[in-house]
Formats: C-alpha cells, structure tokens, sequence
C-alpha cells in the first residue's frame, strides 16, 4: 500500500516537473507560399522561436487554401492532425463540429482578446462560447489594383462605375495592353466574380445572395446582370490566364504588361514586396459600388496529445493575437491587424482606405463576409456556387443558364 502511495506520489512530481520544462512545439499548415506571404508566416515562425518554440513548417501551396484544405482532411483521417492550421470562417465551426479542435479560452481570457477584438470578428473565432481560434487580421476582397503608369500613358483613371471599367479596358485593349490579369483558377474567378456582385446587386443584394442563399435573389435580373458583366470580363483576360497564380497576375500589372488586377489585398504585400510604392506605383481603389468584403485569416489548434505540443499551441495563440506580431505581419502580407488597438501610423494610404471604408461599412451595415473566401458559407454551398462561376467563365454558358444552374446547385448542397 505504502509503496503504491509513493509510486502516485512520484508519477505526480514526475508530471509537474514534464510541464514545467514543456518545450512548446508546432507543426503550423499553412498556404503561404509566394514572396510576401512567405515573408509575412516568417515573422511568426521567428518570434515564436525568440520565445522558445520550435516550428515545424507544412506549407501547402495552392492560392486561396483548396490544396491546403484537402492535406488538413487527410492530416486528420489518419489520425494525426497538426497542431496548428490556417483556418477561417464557417470551416472553424465545421471542424469543431468534428470534434477535433482544441480550446484556447484560458490564452483568450487572460491576454483579454474579448476587449480587443471587434465583435465580428470575435463571433468568427468562437465556438458555442468557447474560444477556438486565433484571428490575424482583416482582408479587405473587394479592391482593384492599377499599374499607375500604364492608366497615365493612356489617359485612364481608376474607375468608379462598372460602365467607366469596360470603357477603360476597351481602350487598353486597343493600345495593346492586357486590361484585366487574372489567373484561371476557380478560387480566383470567385474573387473577381464577388467584387463583381458587390458592385451590381448592392450590399443588400449580396447579403441576400451570398449570406442567406435567397432563391430570389440567386435569379434575379440583378443576378443575370453579374454574369453578363463576368462575360465582358472573360474578353478582357489573355489567353495564358488558365492556371495563373495570383502572385503572377499581380506581377504583370507591376511590369506593365496588364493594367488591372481584382484581388484582396494580398496582392499588395506582393507589390510592397517588390519595393512599389502605393500612389505612385500602383493605384488602389475598391471595386465599383459600396460595401466592404472582409476576409479575416485566422489559425485553429488541433487536439494533439503532449505537453510540448499544447504548450505550442498556448504560445501561438498569444503572439499571433500580440500587438507587436500583428503590426510587423499585416504591414508584410497587406492586410489591416484584427486588433482594433493597433495603431496605423505605419500603414500605407491603401491601408488607410481600407481601415475608413471598413468603419463606415460596419455603420451602415455594408459590412460584409467574403463567400470567395470561406468568410460567408459553409464549404458545400461556396462550392456549389464556385463551381458554376467557373463553368460559366469557361464556357459559353448564358447568363440566363448560370443563374438558373446557380439556385439549384445551391439547393443540391443543403
Ligand atoms: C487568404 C490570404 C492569402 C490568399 C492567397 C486568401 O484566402 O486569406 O491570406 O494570401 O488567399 O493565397
């Protein structure tokens, strides 16, 4: 009996002693690939190892996170998740519904995220209540970039109506420049065609269509009038754009070779990265009409045995929510920090539009979640949807018959 009592006694010590000298570990999935993203997952990789960590890297290449996505769903079959993953939106919730994320409340509750964080945001970052993610920043979906130049050798400035957008390209068109880069991948025609929506159905008319899934709304004339404006769009591309990356889209509006490109504004950490200066270099402005899609890119912990692993997952979690990682990283990788007590002395005037048209969308309710981009849908209804815009941009499809084929692949998927 004694020498039972001894054994407990030892194994407690034995476990104390383990978690006081847990070394914390991450294996972190991640999609960040090109040169600025890559830069930006950096700042991470080396302030977690300032504190002690060591990190194990899986990056999965694939713009928009398909490929990532699918390595996660085999990581996880197979019994052996990361202990960290770049998650977002409603996939948060799917995955805990699985039963497979950790509870990172204790890290939430005592650097006090509740007081810091908008409460949009927080709402994306909780699970029945409990904290299951970790939130990085705000994507802003709906921007246009220009080559500066180009629009001034030609007598174009940025337009502000998507009539004044077809004139502009016509006339690129004609001088020999490629308007619009853009690469053929669906995740990308999904971007251009959701800025598209924004600009045509109005924020009202997106919420409907992209948030609540109204049928109505998914046929309207409104609706057609998006896919006829994705049909110009497709006139505007060159004929390499299928399976463009985006980073390489956004390359050519940097040398000259486009004029436009419509993407988040991880395409500008591409630009900043390459030395271009906002206003003089590039141009920025938001896509045709009001509203504001945002994007917010956050980090899930997987329940992962081991104390080193957890004590991995406690560190993360704090830094990627610490005031210092969260400037250092959204100056690298173009997007605003999620933390509202940031300050943004050191941001660029793309940045400043962003943060004043974010504040005003959140006030007259234009403030919106980015379907493209996981923000808005569940993965079977985003993808229903994804999957006839691409069709649609790939073919000779009527706009009529997109639409139609939009409401009922969206009723197949619920
Ligand atoms: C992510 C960004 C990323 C982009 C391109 C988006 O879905 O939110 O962080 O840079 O995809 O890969």
């Amino acid at each position: 009996m004694k020498k039972l009592e001894l054994g407990a006694v030892s194994a407690i010590a034995l476990v104390t002693a383990g978690m006081a000298t847990a070394e914390p570990k991450a294996e972190v999935l991640h999609w960040w690939t090109s040169g600025s993203e890559a830069k930006s997952v950096a700042v991470l990789q080396k302030e977690f190892a300032e504190n002690g960590g060591t990190w194990t890297d899986m990056p999965v290449a694939g713009g928009g996170g398909d490929a990532a996505m699918s390595a996660l769903r085999a990581r996880v079959l197979s019994g052996n998740a990361p202990t960290a993953v770049q998650l977002k939106g409603p996939a948060i919730q799917e995955w805990y519904e699985e039963g497979v994320l950790a509870d990172i409340s204790s890290v939430a509750e005592a650097e006090g995220w509740g007081d810091v964080l908008p409460a949009s945001i927080a709402g994306h970052m909780k699970c029945e209540g409990s904290w299951c993610a970790a939130p990085v920043n705000v994507h802003r979906v709906d921007w246009i970039w220009a080559n500066a130049d180009v629009l001034e050798a030609n007598g174009i400035t940025m337009p502000t109506t998507w009539d004044e957008f077809n004139a502009a390209a016509a006339k690129l068109q004609a001088a020999g420049v490629i308007p619009l880069a853009h690469g053929g991948q669906a995740w990308q025609d999904a971007t251009v065609f959701e800025a598209v929506a924004l600009g045509i159905l109005g924020a009202e008319g997106f919420r409907k269509a992209f948030v609540e899934l109204d049928e109505a709304t998914l046929t309207s004339d409104a609706m057609v009038a998006v896919f006829d404006q994705m049909r110009t769009m497709r006139g505007f591309v060159d004929p390499n754009f299928p399976g463009r990356d985006w980073n390489l889209a956004t390359a050519m509006v940097m040398n000259g070779e486009a004029a436009f490109q419509i993407m988040g504004d991880w395409a500008k950490g591409e630009f900043l990265a390459a030395g271009a200066k906002p206003g003089e270099d590039f141009l920025c402005a938001s896509v045709p009409g009001d509203g504001f899609l945002y994007n917010v890119d956050s980090f899930a912990m997987f329940d992962v045995d081991g104390e080193d692993n957890q004590a991995g997952q406690e560190l993360l979690a704090k830094l990627i929510v610490g005031e210092s990682f969260q400037t250092v990283f959204n100056l690298n990788k173009g997007s605003i920090p999620a933390r509202v007590d940031v300050a943004l002395d050191d941001f660029d005037s793309c940045a400043h539009l962003g943060a004043k048209d974010m504040a005003a969308s959140a006030d007259n309710g234009s403030l919106l979640p980015s379907y493209a981009h996981g923000m808005a849908l569940r993965g079977a209804q985003a993808g229903a949807i994804t999957d006839v815009v691409t069709a649609h941009f790939n073919s000779d499809m009527s706009s009529a018959d997109a639409v139609q084929q939009l409401a009922a692949a969206i009723a197949n998927s619920l």
